[in-house]
């Protein structure tokens, strides 16, 4: 792979939901792509990720929890009722947590090393032609996403992956240039 290859591949993952909803996604394929997100790096080695793929009935379920949170939180009940359906949207979703550390310090760092596994994960499926959207756990969920999911507890629920098939490419949001500043 040369340099330009790699840069496409980065600049092509695109949040998009865009898919074939009537055509699965592999589990092999899934297990493939949490094994690429666990070669991020990762301080003192505490492999804090956690995978859960969620698809048929699951994803109604998830929806479930999740939208029972969000009452009992006092989301308005528009928001609410959205949610119970929202994971229907794609074949699959995939929850990504990340473990609590022994200390705050390792809690965070295994937090990043989990979002860097999570974009690996995303540019390994963008190379297969899924398409991906990262959302975040809505507020008050946490603990019960991570429990059904089988997460232990104090996991933090890093990442909400919806995965499926692309039918579209989605234009790219502008990205501003990085701002590199030098100490020399
Ligand atoms: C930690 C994290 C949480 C995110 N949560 C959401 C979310 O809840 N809903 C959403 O629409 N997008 C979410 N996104 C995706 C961003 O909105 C998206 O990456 C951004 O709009 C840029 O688009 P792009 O990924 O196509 O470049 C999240 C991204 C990250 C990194």
């Amino acid at each position: 792979m040369t340099p330009d290859d790699f840069a496409q591949l980065v600049r092509a993952r695109r949040t998009s939901m865009l898919v074939d909803r009537d055509r699965a996604v592999p589990r092999a394929l899934v297990q493939d792509l949490c094994d690429l997100a666990q070669w991020a790096p990762n301080h003192k080695r505490t492999w804090p990720w956690r995978f859960a793929l969620v698809e048929g009935e699951g994803r109604a379920r998830l929806g479930e929890v999740i939208a029972d949170a969000m009452e009992l939180h006092g989301d308005p009940p528009e928001k609410v009722t959205k949610a119970r359906g929202k994971y229907l949207r794609t074949p699959a979703t995939l929850v990504v947590g990340s473990a609590e550390g022994d200390s705050p310090l390792r809690t965070a760092e295994n937090r990043d090393a989990v979002a860097a596994g999570v974009q690996t994960l995303l540019l390994a499926a963008t190379a297969h032609g899924l398409a991906s959207y990262w959302g975040s756990c809505p507020k008050g969920a946490n603990d019960v996403v991570a429990e059904l999911c089988g997460f232990e507890a104090g996991t933090h629920v890093a990442a909400i992956i919806y995965l499926g098939w692309a039918t579209e490419q989605v234009a790219p949001p502008e990205r501003p240039t990085a701002a590199l500043h030098i100490v020399d």
